[in-house]
């Protein structure tokens, strides 16, 4: 088979799939309660894809040259009977399967993920003062209880672990240190992100980034760092090793290094629309080609041909005027 690339030459490595745009956080920075409150429009099951669609569509995509999924949200772990998906997911060869989650659910259900045939996780944590991280989630959820839900992941063996922190100029910029101090040497990663402009409604200002390079200057003051190769095309993060052996670190910095140039990923949201950029605006609907009966070679057909003129690069582009152009929210696309 021809290798598939987008205009830009870039191949389609990886697959983030969006199971539910529901979620039990109300973080500021995704989801503000003002927007996503009691009456908000959240999909109606049937409008979501079906295990069986996501596994097929999955799969399609695995025959174009996808490696890795990424199941997220909203929260994923809201989705019932998430485990059985993850087996089927599981059954695609040549497919790393790992999942974003917030770890409020995670404490129990650890194992049974591990269980399920899900290779790695990732638990998005923003700070480890209690107070902070309670008025950052928004629905006041206790910080211990994320950090059970790590323990129980690196105790089931979803290793490497790692650990998302959005930092937000302002908010949680002082639990980068402690984060950092308390995670060296446990084997977790933790991968810092500079907070985005996704969506419309968190009312993204530059002035709210931190970014990545002041973060690593922080931590490298402390703890001593250098920077590790990319090992692969498309890495997202930025890489760094203590250099007393203690581990790595990782710096997402999509608003002041943007890396669309690599960018190697689709998203699939929870109601089967296609997006072939996080910032993208409308999404290419497989579920009416899923659901008017396409064959297996019509899908990944469909696919490939929406893939080919892919010229995304919005990050590259990205000014402080196009922050209040429409996107889709991060908690329908899942980042
Ligand atoms: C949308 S969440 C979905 C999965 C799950 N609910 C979670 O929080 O891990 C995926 C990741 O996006 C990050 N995120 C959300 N809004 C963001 C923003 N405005 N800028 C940067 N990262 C963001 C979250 O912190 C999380 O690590
Ligand atoms: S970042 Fe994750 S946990 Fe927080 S509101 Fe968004 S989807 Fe929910």
């Amino acid at each position: 088979m021809e290798r598939l690339v987008d205009r830009l030459g870039r191949p389609i490595r990886d697959l983030r799939i969006s199971v539910t745009d529901r979620c039990n956080f109300r973080c500021v920075y995704c989801m503000p309660k003002e927007v996503f409150g009691r009456d908000y429009p959240f999909l109606p099951r049937a409008e979501l894809l079906t295990f069986e669609e996501i596994e097929r569509v999955a799969r399609t995509f695995a025959g174009l040259g996808v490696e890795k999924i990424r199941i997220t949200g909203g929260e994923p772990l809201l989705r019932r009977d998430l485990e059985t998906l993850l087996e089927m997911l599981a059954a695609i060869p040549g497919v790393d399967l790992t999942l974003t989650t917030n770890g409020a659910l995670l404490a129990r259900k650890a194992q049974a993920l591990k269980d399920a045939g899900l290779d790695r996780i990732t638990v998005s944590l923003d700070s480890l003062d209690d107070e902070t991280f309670r008025a950052m989630n928004d629905v006041d959820f206790p910080v211990e209880r994320v950090l059970a839900g790590i323990d129980a992941a690196l105790a089931a063996g979803l290793a490497p672990v790692k650990v998302n922190v959005v930092v937000k100029r302002g908010v949680n910029e002082d639990a980068i240190l402690p984060m950092a101090r308390a995670f060296r040497g446990t084997g977790v990663v933790l991968r810092f992100i500079e907070y985005m402009d996704v969506g419309h409604t968190n009312g993204w200002r530059l002035d709210d980034v931190v970014p990545a390079r002041e973060i690593v200057a922080a931590i490298d003051a402390e703890h001593p760092l250098e920077p590790v190769e990319a090992q692969y095309r498309g890495e997202v993060a930025n890489r760094w090793r203590y250099r007393d052996g203690s581990g790595e670190i990782g710096v997402i910095a999509s608003v002041t290094q943007p890396f669309c140039g690599d960018c190697t990923r689709a998203r699939l949201s929870a109601e089967g629309k296609l997006h072939t950029c996080l910032f993208a605006t409308t999404g290419h609907d497989l579920r009416a080609l899923v659901r008017g009966g396409v064959s297996d070679a019509q899908l990944a057909e469909a696919i490939a041909g929406i893939w080919a003129v892919r010229d995304d690069r919005y990050s590259e582009l990205r000014t402080a005027e196009t922050a209040d152009l429409p996107k889709v929210e991060m908690s329908y696309i899942g980042g």
